[in-house]
């Protein structure tokens, strides 16, 4: 794909103004906190909105929002409200017979008690997973990082667990180890076309099952259990099983494209293995050739019998990358096709959330003539400051893990995430801390943006504490620590 886009020098600057940036965007933090009877139980999901009407349900506190606010309240000590947050949510897993085990999309406190959507209230009555499967992650980073193993082991903690698990450890009509979601089941949550085993879905489902291992593995080391040694053998199997399946479906560089250009179709029976979803050549998009350029590589959006979606979904790839989904080389050529189409991904505003954008037919046949989801805007090509962190976690723990791997690239990716910092450092306070920004190089705010989005305003301030204060927190995501010994109390 041409280089029609250019990074201009302006918002890459060094700003004096850092300090002052950060303090603002730290002070605005403290304001999305919403307490219920005396407690902090999250953030809301902005502080403002265009129309300043009441209408949207941006003051509920979303779990998917709030992951990078647990996130740095964690990097901060903060434990008490992140343990309460975890709390709250368990208390409002679902019950209900047919949704039981999930956790609510959002809640939100009205006259007094808490009350959960999960995705009976939401545009388009979606249920979302992406909460529930982020929930074991946040509990075990918390466990590990505050040392409180009594919360990690807890009756309630546990029992949570296992009722999440049963919502994936069970037999189906599907013989994958991947979990099958409508459209709109995550943060991408309005018509998109992306049903069936989404990559953002996916590997949160690889974290996720690796976090409920570490709990167990917790659990056992302090009582026995024959119920918990199988669950955890299942559990380790299907985490396997997952990650293969992700690996040889998902993952593309030029050279396995052109291994899947030429392979034979309507494959059937035992023996005839290389084509088990009958992808037909055509359906191979001309823009990866460049995209992919020769070193680089990243797992495609989806995998549906005939109907890959090859799209890149930058929360997807930065996540296999944390969760250790990819291997330390696939995750270099990760690194190469990012800077590689940086002018893209980039662009004025870090960074789009996939890409390219669907167009005319497409747009009005997939989305449903969505308006929000217009080519270039909101999930259909916009840019998402907020997920410029997860990227940069990714290329910092990548860095600590293997500092001696490909120093070259290594420098320039750390350079590239300077100026995506600064970028964000210099617009994001003219631009009321927006959720989003559209068109090709995302310099305008997103058309129905709401303003000081929470995790606009915390992901920047992730980035700042990983570059700026304390750069070995970047462990805190490693999800491939195995627990420590138990220990009682925090
Ligand atoms: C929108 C986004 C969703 C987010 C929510 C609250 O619905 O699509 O991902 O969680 O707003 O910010």
């Amino acid at each position: 794909m041409g280089r029609a886009f250019k990074q201009g020098p302006g918002p890459v600057r060094p700003s004096a103004k850092e300090e002052a940036v950060v303090a603002t965007a730290r002070a605005q933090f403290e304001r999305t906190l919403v307490s219920v009877r005396g407690d902090v139980v999250g953030s809301m999901a902005a502080l403002g909105h265009p129309s300043k009407r009441d209408s949207a349900n941006y003051s509920e506190v979303f779990v998917r929002d709030n992951v990078p606010v647990m996130l740095y309240l964690l990097l901060k000590g903060r434990y008490g409200i992140v343990r309460h947050f975890l709390t709250v949510c368990l208390d409002l897993q679902s019950s209900t017979y047919q949704t039981r085990g999930i956790f609510p999309t959002s809640f939100v406190e009205e006259h007094g008690v808490l009350v959960a959507d999960y995705g009976q209230r939401s545009i388009g009555r979606i249920t979302s997973v992406d909460g529930s499967l982020w929930w074991p992650v946040l509990c075990w980073l918390y466990v590990q990082r505050s040392g409180d193993h009594s919360f990690g082991v807890s009756q309630q903690v546990q029992r949570g667990v296992q009722l999440l698990l049963d919502l994936v450890l069970h037999p189906t009509f599907e013989g994958t180890p991947v979990l099958f979601v409508p459209d709109c089941a995550f943060m991408i949550d309005r018509p998109m076309d992306v049903w069936g085993a989404p990559l953002d879905v996916e590997v949160l489902l690889f974290g996720c099952l690796r976090s409920c291992c570490h709990l167990m593995e917790l659990a056992r080391q302090s009582s026995m259990s024959r119920l918990l040694d199988q669950r955890l053998v299942l559990t380790h199997q299907w985490v396997h099983d997952l990650r293969s399946f992700l690996l040889k479906h998902y993952w593309v560089t030029s050279k396995t494209i052109q291994v899947l250009r030429r392979r034979p179709t309507e494959q059937y029976g035992e023996h005839q293995r290389e084509n088990e979803f009958n992808v037909q050549p055509q359906v191979v998009p001309a823009w990866l050739q460049d995209w992919l350029n020769h070193r680089g590589g990243y797992l495609i959006g989806n995998m549906r019998t005939g109907r890959p979606d090859f799209r890149f979904y930058s929360l997807g790839n930065s996540l296999a990358c944390l969760f250790g989904l990819l291997t330390p080389p696939q995750q270099r050529a990760l690194f190469r096709l990012v800077l590689h189409n940086r002018e893209h991904l980039m662009a004025q505003m870090p960074m789009r959330i996939c890409h390219p954008p669907m167009d005319l037919e497409e747009w009005r046949n997939k989305t449903g003539s969505d308006p929000k989801n217009w080519p270039w805007s909101y999930h259909n090509g916009g840019h998402w400051p907020s997920l410029l962190w997860y990227l940069g976690g990714a290329i910092l723990l990548h860095e600590q893990q293997h500092p001696q791997a490909d120093v070259l690239l290594m420098g320039q990716m750390n350079a590239l995430l300077e100026e995506c910092y600064w970028s964000q450092l210099n617009q994001l306070p003219r631009q009321q801390w927006a959720e989003y920004f559209d068109g090709p190089t995302g310099s305008w705010m997103g058309q129905q943006a709401r303003t000081h989005q929470t995790w606009t305003i915390v992901g920047f301030l992730l980035l700042h504490h990983l570059l700026r204060v304390a750069p070995a927190d970047v462990s805190l995501l490693d999800l491939e620590r195995s627990p420590p010994p138990y220990q009682r109390g925090p």
